[in-house]
């Protein structure tokens, strides 16, 4: 009878028709009289077996891993106690090759061996993907932003694309990437932050998805020199206003991500442990952070005590977030230690209205703040930095135009992803992976 042509995931529920399913062999073993299959499509993996001539066929040819086929054959529910993807199984009385991998020396199994030297995999990335739990982390992450896409779309705020190619700096000039540009000097964005702000009077609330760039010169575990940026900008609204819709964000798309039939179950295998975090999230001022750490006798980075005023760098923050275990909004920082921009606390002129948000096992993922809403304030805040305003002249007339209250935040895709699937590193969460040394493939 004539196949049914199906991706693996539609032929899950093909039982007892006759499909033609094409794609690449993941696994690949034989016995006397049967050759098991495991064949992947991107859709998912389909357990295949062939039988009798066919079985002998294959002892003489030569299917490798990798080989893309066409299987043909009856769609078949798995016995009770008997587990594959779908709970089926393709009885293939037919297939075809479509092209053929190298075996020996060139098999896929030797470019992509088991326990191989990070860097080895890093060169071979564009077959290490091929792999299920790349893979799997890659799909969650296309659901993750398929939903925040649509939280931010249910909020009435509008997606905006802002360049990649600029001539200011947002978060310090220690991190930028320089490039010539036409005989002018140039970054590439660090975030999008600053032409969001501009949007508000033409737009609204807007969002953009983007690359940020940074040239982060030290290699740890969750910094990329290329990351992807989610950030928003919101007008008319305080703080507390602000953290509760990152925290509304966080909450409903996370759950979301769990709920949704393809990247619920990759969640569970990736991070079994993983609960949905609730609202409302713990607040933590980060005066009471200082006494925290002291408490607790976690050194800065000097080894000596934490005072008011230092930076709470990564190390401390992690012990100090998988220590407690939960989500925390990590609020008011001093101004001295965080952008120019930032709105000063009308209570504690000292402290800014930011917040860092923190989650067990990576730490920050979002940082947000009000912003300045004053020319005057802007220019000390430049001043304070040594930045020389002359380039922001459009960042300043958003000021002198109809100032308003407003607020953002920014949050690293590949970070949300690596406490979501637990991962070790954001490398992991990144299709090309990009930092100091790494730019290939
Ligand atoms: O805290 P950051 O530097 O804040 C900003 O860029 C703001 N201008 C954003 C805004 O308010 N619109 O970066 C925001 C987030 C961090 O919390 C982190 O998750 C991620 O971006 N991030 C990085 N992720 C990977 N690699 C890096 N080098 C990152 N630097 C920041
Ligand atoms: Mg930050």
């Amino acid at each position: 009878p004539d196949a049914q042509k199906c991706k693996i995931l539609k032929s899950y529920d093909a039982v007892d028709q006759r499909v033609k399913v094409s794609g690449w062999i993941h696994r690949l073993r034989s016995s006397k009289n049967h050759v098991f299959i495991v064949l992947r499509d991107g859709t998912g993996f389909l357990q295949a077996v062939l039988t009798g001539d066919l079985a002998l066929a294959h002892q003489t040819s030569t299917l490798t891993l990798e080989s893309t086929v066409a299987l043909y054959g009856k769609v078949c529910k798995l016995p009770d106690g008997k587990t594959a993807p779908g709970g089926v199984e393709l009885l293939v009385d037919y297939y075809e090759i479509v092209s053929l991998a190298p075996s020996g020396e060139e098999a896929f199994t030797n470019k992509i061996a088991e326990g191989a030297d990070p860097s080895l995999l890093l060169d071979q990335r564009h077959l290490a993907l091929r792999g299920e739990t790349l893979s799997a982390v890659m799909k969650v992450r296309a659901t993750l932003l398929r939903y925040i896409r649509r939280f931010y779309d249910e909020e009435g705020i509008t997606e905006v694309t802002p360049p990649c190619m600029v001539q200011t700096q947002v978060e310090g000039g220690s991190t930028l990437f320089k490039l010539g540009y036409y005989g002018e000097e140039a970054y590439l964005t660090q975030s999008s932050q600053l032409y969001l702000e501009t949007c508000l009077a033409s737009l609204g609330d807007v969002y953009s998805i983007q690359e940020s760039f940074r040239a982060e010169k030290s290699h740890t575990r969750r910094h990329l020199s290329e990351y992807t940026h989610i950030e928003a900008e919101l007008c008319f609204l305080d703080f507390e206003e602000m953290l509760d819709h990152i925290e509304k964000l966080i909450t409903k798309t996370v759950k979301r991500v769990l709920e949704d039939p393809v990247s619920g179950p990759l969640i569970k295998q990736l991070n079994p442990g993983f609960t949905a975090p609730e609202m409302p999230f713990m607040r933590l001022d980060y005066k009471d952070a200082i006494t925290w750490l002291v408490e607790h006798d976690i050194k800065n980075e000097e080894g000596e005590d934490f005072k008011f005023g230092d930076d709470i760098a990564e190390a401390a923050e992690r012990k100090m977030t998988d220590t407690i275990g939960v989500p925390i909004f990590l609020t008011r920082f001093p101004a001295e230690i965080k952008s120019f921009y930032m709105k000063r606390c009308p209570e504690a002129p000292n402290v800014t209205e930011s917040v860092d948000v923190l989650m067990p096992n990576v730490g920050e993922i979002t940082g947000g703040s009000m912003r300045i809403e004053t020319t005057e304030e802007l220019m000390a805040g430049f001043a304070r930095e040594g930045i020389d305003p002359e380039p922001y002249y459009w960042f300043i007339d958003q000021r002198k135009y109809g100032s308003c209250p407003h607020g953002g935040y920014g949050i690293g895709t590949e970070r949300i992803l690596a406490w979501l699937c637990d991962r070790f590193t954001v490398r992991d969460c990144s299709l090309y992976p990009r930092f100091t040394g790494r730019c290939k493939p």
